[in-house]
């Protein structure tokens, strides 16, 4: 492979760093940011990624609270612990872990989050902010695959952009926010009639469909960057992304690898969103 391999691990750590610095300077002014974790079920997927944003809590001097929910939690339940967090001034973020379980209803979940306190980025409120460029909590997976870009040290401004995938949680906001940043942007998604030739054409290519073998080494421009953000299993179990790293890397400039790559970069932004969730409560943002 002649391309670089984008280092998720060291750029996530550069972000965890910064955030710390951050962390205790707030706390200079007596605020501990807090993080509230909820997690309804027993999906095993889930029950990693809510252990790693704990690690990186801890890491970086967030307080976290977890609460575990039962696989038969009722909605209303749930509602009402997000109503009590809410309330709690103690608590500046609250993450409800996704999926939740097919009889509870996600987007009246995600409603019921304070938006000061969504540090997922999910409340509609904050969909529309983003989106009319106003400041406030950035979506962590599409930032993350900003940050991967720009701390690699390529500009987005001006370049062809494509996006394979167009999910409300990463395709879209990813698109969005590479388009503030002045790229020229294309949506690619399941009914797409030319892929390879939409994907040949980019500068820098971003798959978040979910599917292995997604982004091939014939659809890519010599020298492009290419940010894989699939979470795949293989055939053996062994976790992969959308992208054939090795081809592709034989094409492009850089390539980000699964694991590490975007998958560390979204629990580091989580964590600036929860310092940016504490000075929005605090009134200093
Ligand atoms: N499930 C998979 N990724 C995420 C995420 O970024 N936030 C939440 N809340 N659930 C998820």
């Amino acid at each position: 492979m002649k391309a670089e391999r984008i280092d998720g691990k060291r750029i996530s750590d550069e972000i965890k760093d910064e955030v710390a610095l951050a962390v205790e300077s707030l706390q200079q002014q007596g605020i501990t940011p807090c993080l509230a974790v909820v997690l309804v079920g027993n999906d095993p997927a889930s029950a990693v990624y809510v252990r790693n944003k704990k690690k990186a809590s801890e890491r970086v001097g967030i307080l976290s609270r977890t609460y575990e929910l039962e696989e038969d939690t009722e909605e209303d339940e749930l509602l009402h612990l997000i109503e009590q967090l809410n309330l709690d001034k103690g608590v500046h973020g609250i993450l409800v872990q996704l999926p939740l379980p097919s009889h509870i209803d996600e987007e009246k979940v995600i409603f019921a989050i304070d938006p000061q306190k969504d540090v997922d980025c999910f409340h509609p409120l904050n969909v529309g902010m983003l989106q009319t460029g106003r400041k406030g909590f950035l979506p962590c997976t599409p930032a993350g695959v900003l940050a991967l870009i720009e701390r690699s040290g390529y500009t987005v401004e001006g370049k062809e952009c494509v996006v394979i995938g167009r999910s409300h949680n990463v395709g879209k906001p990813t698109a969005m926010l590479l388009l503030q940043k002045n790229a020229t942007v294309t949506i690619c998604h399941s009914k797409t009639q030319n892929l390879k030739e939409v994907c040949k054409r980019a500068d820098i290519l971003v798959s978040a469909v979910g599917k292995i073998h997604t982004v091939t080494a014939d659809m890519v421009k010599e020298g492009a960057v290419v940010i894989d953000v699939g979470m795949n299993r293989n055939a053996e179990g062994k976790l992969c992304g959308d992208v054939d790293f090795e081809e592709v890397g034989e094409v492009a400039a850089a390539v980000s690898p699964v694991p590490g790559g975007v998958g560390l970069m979204t629990v580091a932004m989580l964590m600036e969103n929860c310092v940016t969730a504490a000075k929005l409560q605090h009134g200093i943002l």
